[in-house]
């Protein structure tokens, strides 16, 4: 029997041109740039522009991935967009890139798990290649967070941006090569008691308005740094490698203090880790794949280089994906 692996073939990203400084934001809440530098490491974030949406992003995004791979649109046959903050309702926000493409076969769809998304959605492609089903994939990280933060709240509005990444992924036979290129491992986690740590307080069907995010932060900074370093832990077991074997570890970016205590627990050089925070602030879904396009494109991360992805959000929700680039 064949089998296959996911070989990553371009990245891309997008960035709203209006930049937010913190000095900005403390002109609307009581705030200074000393204390969100200190206690996060964001200095400045991206807000998209009124007729700019998550599709728009997106697009942009998933254009600059296919020039990057040298592919055309229509080589395309699995969208799979992350995001949790859907142009509308329905129908899938992805649609409207497939749409915007000009692709009209294969699938399109949004899965949503806030900022673990891109790591869930590239489990999921990574999946439907493995088995055979698709050749392409095109995963999208896409957010407006901006569209959903209480601007009154100083206690989230700091922290989040608006941005957009993307990956493209082919299948590839496996051979007999040692270290073959590929996706070689993706696990998932959820655990719903922590649900309203970190949540949106409006929805379809319980408030019918859009609402705004709500956020208990200490406690999702606690979990945040015991639910990384066990999947990480967990993501080198399961495939016999050591932290010392990682070239870069690319995660989701919340909080610099949470980025250095992992790097810390699992005893990862702090120069590995690809740290965007600082420009971009926390863009949900998009911020690994924003964060892996610039260390592609700067030439950090190489081919055959092992590259860590980690996430944690919402739900709560967590996971993690080894790749040999
Ligand atoms: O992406 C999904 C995952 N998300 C995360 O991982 C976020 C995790 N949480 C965090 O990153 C941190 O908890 C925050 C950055 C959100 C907050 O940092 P903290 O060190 O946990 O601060 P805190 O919430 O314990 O607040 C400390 C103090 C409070 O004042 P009192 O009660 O000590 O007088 C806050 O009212 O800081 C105050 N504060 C602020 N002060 C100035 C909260 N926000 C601000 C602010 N500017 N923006």
């Amino acid at each position: 029997m064949k089998t296959y692996r996911s070989v990553v073939r371009g990245t891309g990203s997008y960035l709203p041109a209006r930049i937010v400084t913190n000095d900005e934001l403390a002109t609307s809440v009581d705030t200074s740039d000393a204390w969100i530098v200190e206690r996060t490491g964001i200095r400045e974030r991206r807000i998209a522009a009124d007729d700019e949406f998550t599709s728009t992003l997106g697009l942009e995004a998933a254009r600059r991935a296919l020039d990057h791979a040298g592919m055309k649109a229509d080589e395309i046959e699995l969208i799979v967009l992350a995001t949790s903050t859907p142009d509308y309702t329905f129908p899938a926000t992805a649609t409207a890139i497939q749409n915007g493409l000009g692709i009209t076969r294969g699938v399109a769809f949004d899965l949503q798990a806030v900022c673990s998304g891109f790591v869930f959605a590239l489990a999921t492609a990574d999946n439907f290649l493995k088995c055979g089903q698709y050749n392409t994939a095109l995963v999208i990280g896409s957010e407006t967070f901006s569209r959903i933060l209480d601007w009154d709240d100083r206690s989230t509005c700091i922290l989040f941006g608006d941005g957009a990444g993307a990956v493209i992924l082919e299948a590839r036979e496996s051979g007999n090569e040692a270290n073959p290129r590929g996706i070689i491992s993706t696990h998932i986690h959820s655990d719903g008691r922590y649900r309203d740590k970190l949540y949106v307080d409006g929805g379809v069907s319980k408030t019918g308005t859009v609402g705004h995010l709500r956020m208990q932060g200490r406690d999702v900074f606690r979990h945040a740094v015991v639910n990384i370093a066990a999947c990480i832990t967990e993501a080198l077991e399961a495939s016999g490698l050591k932290a010392d074997d990682i070239d870069w570890f690319v995660p989701h970016q919340a909080n610099k203090r949470i980025l250095d205590g992992t790097a810390r627990k699992i005893g990862l050089a702090p120069e590995k880790i690809v740290i965007t925070l600082d420009k971009h602030g926390n863009t949900s879904a998009a911020s690994i794949p924003l964060a892996l396009d610039e260390a592609v494109k700067d030439g950090r991360v190489k081919i055959g280089d092992l590259v860590l992805l980690e996430a944690m959000g919402g739900g709560f929700t967590w996971g993690s994906a080894l790749i040999r680039w």
